[in-house]
This record gives C-alpha cells, structure tokens and sequence, in this order.
C-alpha cells in the first residue's frame, strides 16, 4: 500500500510549503500529493485553498494576486506548532524538491467551475517539459469538467476520479464517470473506505487510494480491506505502522 506524502509532510510543517515536501523526502516519502492553484500573472503554485484566510489570515484570492505579491505571504500564519515565515511555491520549486526521490505524484488541480481557464494545457506543457514527469503524474480534480477537457487534450494521462460528497448511494454512478473519463485511480474520502466499497470500486478496475489517514489504527484498516494507497499528513508514523 502506498503511503502519499499529503500536501507534504504537513504534519510536521506548514502544507504545501517548500518545508513541508523537504521534510516528506527526509523521510523516505516517495510518492506524493499536492494541490494547484495559478495566479494573476499566470503562474502555477502549491496552495489548497483559493484565497488565503486560512493559511494567512488575509483576505486575498491567489488568481487576483501577482505571484510578487503572493510570494511576501506568510502561509505558515496557521501552522501553531512553527508560525515562521513561508511562501507559497511555484510548482516548479516544488518538483525540484520531490520529483528526484518520487515514483507518483498527484497533482490536484483546483479548478471550481474553470476559474482556471486554459490549466489543463498549461499543466500538459509543465508535465512535458521534464523527461520522466508524466510517466509518474496521475492528475486529479474536484472540477469534473477540468478531468475532461484534461482527458480530450490526453488520452494517454493518468486521472484520478475524486468528488465531492460521494456516498455509498452514489458510487455506482461515480463509477461510470470515472470509466468514462479513463481514469485509473479512485480516490475516496476515509468516511467511505468499508470493505464493500473499496471491493466495488476496485472490482470496477480502478486502484483505490484514501484520504486523509493520520492514524495506525486506520491505516492498518486501510491495509486490511485492500486500498492501494492512503493519503496521510503523517508519511513516516503511517510507513512504520503498516510495515511494522
Ligand atoms: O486528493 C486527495 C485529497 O487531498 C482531496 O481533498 O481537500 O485535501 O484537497 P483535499
Ligand atoms: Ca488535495
């Protein structure tokens, strides 16, 4: 079972910072998770939310700010246990740091009714621009319209399906979506991972992965009903307990 670095070791240090993705390969993390946004001048950085209350405490949308004026912020303002100045990174500083130790990587697009327009092609032309790169990307989205144009523009690109409010009721028609699309992977959120829906979903012929898992017992669990990976803030306690 794979254990995906979330949004970095963001346990330990602020999500999806620089910090965050060194120390996840410190710790022998070798696959990994993290999400995009772009910003005013077009550039593409690692950050979950689309503004910045949370992490920063500003009252600031990413795609309205210059990547200037977007790199002065602190985003570790949230992070109790080492409040210290961090930026948000360009994903291009982020692979730098974890594409030489990585095997996967999930790349999440947040693209919510296309406030993105034109990612898909941008994010293609990054994947390409690094020999290796697309082989170990598997891109994924709350966006089902931003799967799609990802799939018209790549057959040959691993997606992964991800929804919002997914539920047991709901799984077979996911199902369909995500054969539709062509996706590979299925990811599901930890409220729905029981036996009879990790057995569905992977019946169906995808590969499951869960998120998020930041506790042994769960991740044992995980191992047990068979998920292929699990998302966890925890890499290191995750990767010890279930190769204990
Ligand atoms: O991609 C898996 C997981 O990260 C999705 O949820 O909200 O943490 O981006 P979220
Ligand atoms: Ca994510």
């Amino acid at each position: 079972m794979k254990i995906i670095a979330h949004r970095g070791a963001s346990g330990y240090a602020p999500e999806n910072t620089l910090k965050a993705f060194e120390l996840a390969v410190k710790m022998g993390a070798r696959d990994f998770e993290f999400d995009i946004h772009r910003t005013k001048d077009g550039i593409l950085v690692v950050h979950h939310d689309y503004d910045l209350k949370r992490t920063a405490a500003k009252e600031a949308k990413i795609a309205e700010l210059a990547y200037e004026e977007l790199k002065k912020i602190n985003v570790a303002a949230h992070f109790a246990k080492n409040p210290s100045f961090q930026r948000t990174p360009r994903l291009e500083e982020v692979l730098d740091i974890i594409e030489p130790a990585a095997r996967w990587l999930n790349f999440e697009i947040k693209n919510d009714g296309n406030v993105y327009p034109g990612v898909e092609e941008q994010l293609l032309a990054f994947l390409r621009s690094k020999p290796g790169l697309f082989e170990k990307a598997v891109v994924s989205s709350f966006d089902q319209g931003t799967v799609r144009r990802f799939r018209e523009l790549s057959p040959e690109l691993r997606l992964a399906y991800l929804s919002h409010g997914l539920s047991a009721m709901l799984l077979t028609p996911a199902l369909k979506k995500a054969k539709a699309i062509g996706a590979v992977n299925f990811h599901i959120n930890l409220r729905l991972a029981f036996k009879l829906n990790v057995a569905k979903i992977k019946k169906a012929g995808f590969r499951v992965c869960v998120y998020t898992v930041n506790n042994s017992k769960d991740a044992l669990r995980m191992k047990e009903i068979g998920a292929d990976g699990i998302f966890s803030n925890y890499p290191d306690i995750m990767t010890r307990c279930v190769d204990a």
